[in-house]
This record gives structure tokens, sequence and C-alpha cells, in this order.
């Protein structure tokens, strides 16, 4: 099938990049000239394990291109994905700026039936905003062309977005016309080989199911960091009550890994935007309002055990930080735990060397050059005229560590584990004091 694409970010270039490996012709639309030109010198913008082999095939062989002409890539369309950024407004809202603006656009040049389709998350009642916003321009211009909006949510998650885009567990499809959900499950259907994914409903359930998968992920993970917490102060370690829990399939063990927080562009924008939703219709979702203030607090987690275990004094001290990214597998730094980390330290007059194997040149960017950040070549080299480690980021990288180097390296052999990735005897054992999250031990 023809489609479009607009926003070639995470969610844009990875869901064009599969539907044309899947045959289709795609195009995708973004109004920064320099990425589009990067992407058409075949340099993929971020880092997404297996999306560049996929993005350089399919441009090469034609099936994928990338433009900022919108009303050309309105014309080749017969399905328009909206996939541009929904950041939080000042109040914690999604801003849907962009994704009207686009919705005007395509109002403006549609020229046949099309089918518009909702990726960015946003919240409920944004497809009939879009519906309306593109429907005034083509009355402004007096056309009388039928259109649908559909809401189809993504669910990828960075680091597996490729895995997840071409073998998705479910496949969301919120419109009521017939037209619209065929034209989009013929699309789909080889992504649904084996059996049908897609589930269809209302545009607004669509809508609302985008938003319950994320809150109820990020409250599974707040839900745990508070297990930690009590565990902590009870004498318990969370990663028995973990396993313990787990085993029951109600429970699952997926995502009730406690840690220093969560991060990243989606849970934390989503669970506000949710809780502003909720409260805009005469709700308070109190549920929400506590998964967000538990994950607040746990990002400051580390920065406590530090400052506690240094008597309070960290000025003139330097920590070194394994991990950057908001997880492993990603450059990505939004919300990252470890932006509170650095931030709080540098207030406290400590200095930081941190090691990343993929978010160095974000970190660059985001912070600059400055004396209290040196960003090293590896993980050993952090720890050279350290005091202590901070684990922020669990990189697979960082599972199985040369303890006695890391011992012989910094000046206070601490090892403070934001991620709960070694065993606290192992560690002690080769002569390091330790922190972990809710280990029994910490407070
Ligand atoms: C999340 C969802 O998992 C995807 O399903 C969704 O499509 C996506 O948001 C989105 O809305 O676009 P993502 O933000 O890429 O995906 O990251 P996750 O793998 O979900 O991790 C989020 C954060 O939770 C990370 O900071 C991670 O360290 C933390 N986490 C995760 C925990 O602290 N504990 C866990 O058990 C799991």
């Amino acid at each position: 099938m023809k489609v479009t694409i607009f926003g070639t970010g995470y969610v844009g270039l990875v869901t064009g990049a599969c539907l044309a490996e899947m045959g289709n012709h795609v195009v995708c639309v973004d109004i920064d000239e320099d990425k589009v030109s990067r992407l058409n010198r075949g340099e993929i913008p971020i880092f997404e394990p297996g999306l560049e082999p996929i993005v350089r095939r399919n441009h090469a062989n034609g099936q994928l291109q990338f433009t900022t002409e919108a009303a050309s890539a309105i014309a080749h369309a017969q399905i328009i994905f909206i996939a541009v950024g929904t950041p939080p407004d000042e109040d914690g809202s999604a801003d849907l700026q962009y994704v009207l603006a686009v919705a005007r656009d395509i109002g403006r040049h549609l020229d046949r039936y099309t089918v518009i389709v909702n990726k960015s998350t946003v919240p409920v009642g944004t497809a009939d905003r879009v519906l309306k916003a593109a429907a005034d321009e083509l009355a402004a211009r007096g056309a009388n062309i039928a259109f649908d909006v559909v809401s189809n949510p993504e669910f990828l998650k960075e680091g597996d977005a490729v895995e997840d885009c071409l073998r998705p567990d479910r496949i969301v499809i919120g419109s009521s016309s017939e037209r619209a959900v065929e034209w989009l499950r013929k699309l789909y259907a080889p992504f649904n080989r084996n059996h049908d994914r897609t589930v269809v409903m209302d545009v607004r359930s669509a809508e609302l199911t985008k938003y319950a998968a994320n809150a109820m992920l990020a409250t599974k993970i707040s839900f745990m960091n508070e297990i930690a917490n009590i565990a902590e102060r009870v004498g318990a370690d969370v990663e028995l009550v973990r396993q313990g829990i787990g085993a029951d399939p109600r429970i699952g063990y997926h995502f009730i890994y406690p840690g220093a927080g969560y991060g990243g562009s989606c849970f934390p924008k989503d669970v506000q935007a949710l809780e502003r939703t909720a409260r805009s219709v005469g709700y308070q979702a109190r549920l929400l309002d506590a998964v967000e203030a538990v994950n607040y607090d746990q990002k400051s987690k580390l920065f406590e055990f530090i400052q506690r275990h240094f008597g309070g004094n960290i000025s003139g001290r330097t920590v070194a930080l394994w991990g950057l990214a908001f997880k492993p597998n990603t450059d990505d730094m939004r919300e990252a735990s470890s932006r509170r980390l650095i931030e709080a330290l540098w207030e406290a007059g400590a200095k930081v060397r941190a090691y990343d194997p993929e978010a160095r040149e974000e970190t660059q960017r985001i912070y600059g050059q400055r004396d209290d950040l040196v960003l090293c070549d590896n993980a050993y080299q952090a720890l050279e005229g350290a005091d202590a480690l901070a684990i922020v980021t669990e990189w697979k990288a960082f599972r199985s560590p040369d303890f006695a180097r890391i011992r012989d390296l910094l000046k206070e052999p601490v090892i403070f584990d934001g991620r709960n990735l070694y065993e606290p005897r192992a560690v002690e054992d080769a002569g390091l004091a330790y922190y972990g999250i809710g280990r029994g031990r910490s407070v």
C-alpha cells in the first residue's frame, strides 16, 4: 500500500522502516531539513538495534523515502500516519500543536479518500480534534472529500522497537469506519501471520488503551519501588520478595524490577497526561498521582545513599557513574535517573566521571563541556580518581565486573547499585561496601 508517515522520531522512523520492509511504499515527512538530509544520506539519527539495515535497504530500493514536502507526501498516500511528538505542556498535559498542524496540512492537500492514523500517544478525544482540524481546512477550500481518522497506538519499547514492530503482541485499531478498519487490516496482515492480533474498538477506547498500558507498567514499577523502600526498613531483601511474588502468574516476573526510578519519553509523560485527562473530566486519579510521586522520590535514592554514606557532606568528592541512558540499548537521556543524580551531585559540590556505552554524545549535548563532568571511554576509566561508584543503567556490560579492580581503583571502595545488578555478599566479600535498592541493609 502507499503510506505516508509524519514524524521521523522513534515511532515514525521504526514504523516507516518496518512497513517498507513488508513491501509497502512509504514516504516519511519531517519538518527538520537537516534530519531529512541525514536520513537521505543513510545516517540514522537514533541508536536503535536492527534499524539501520532495514532503513538502508528499503531506502536503497526506493520503498522508503524521506522528504520535507508535505503536499506531495499527502498526495502519495492511501494511509497517512501522524507520528509527531506530543511533548508535555507546562501543566503536564500532552501538547497537541504538532499533531494538529499535520492534520491541517492534510486537510489543505487531501485529494481523495484517505485514512488518517493517529500513531502518536495522544489524549482521549484527539482523533475528534484531528478530524475537525482537517475538515475545517477542507471546508475552507470548498472541497468535499471523505476521510477517516483512526487511533492505532504503538507499543514499541526503545531498544526493542524493530522487533516489537515486526512481531507485535497486539494491533489496536480504534475506528467505527468499516472501510478504514479494512484498509488497516490489509496493511497489518503481514505482521499478523500466525494468529490474528488485531483488536478493533471505538476510537476513544483505543486512545485510552495506550495510556492504560503505560500507566499499568509504571504502576508495577512504583509498586515494587515502594515494596523496596519498606524492605529496607524492615530488614527484608526485595530481590527475594520479587521472585516470591513473580512466581504467581497473576503477578508475573515482568516489570517488577525495583530500581532508581523509571525514565524515558513515555512513562513519566503519559502518567502525567492521564492524570490531567482524568482531572479535566472531574476525576482525581489518586493511584496515578501516587505512582508519579513514588517515582519522583525514587530518582533521588542513589543521591541519598551517597550523601548518607559520606556523612552528609560530599563536597569535593568524585562519583563514578556507570550508565547514563534511561535504560540499556538506547542513547536516550529523556527523564533519565542519571540526570537527577548528576545534577544533585553537582549541587552538593561533587564531581562526576561517567561511562555509558551509547549515551556519551547525548550527555555532552545536554550538559556541554564542564570541569565537573568527565565522560570516559570505558567503565574502569570512569573509576580513576573517583571515590565511589553508582550504577544507574543496567547495561549487560556492567553485570559481571571485576570487583577487585573496582576496589583498587576507588578511593573509598563502595558501590551504590541503582539497578540491583549485584549480590551484596559478592561485593562485600571483595572488600567493597554495597548499597542496593530494597536490600535490607541500606537504611
Ligand atoms: C514504554 C513501554 O514499555 C512501551 O510498551 C511503550 O510503547 C513505550 O513506553 C511508549 O509509550 O512509546 P520505553 O519507554 O521504551 O517503553 O521503556 P521501558 O522498557 O518500558 O522502560 C521504561 C523505564 O522503566 C526505564 O527507565 C526502565 O529502567 C524502568 N523499569 C522497567 C524499571 O525500573 N523496572 C522494571 O521492572 C522495568
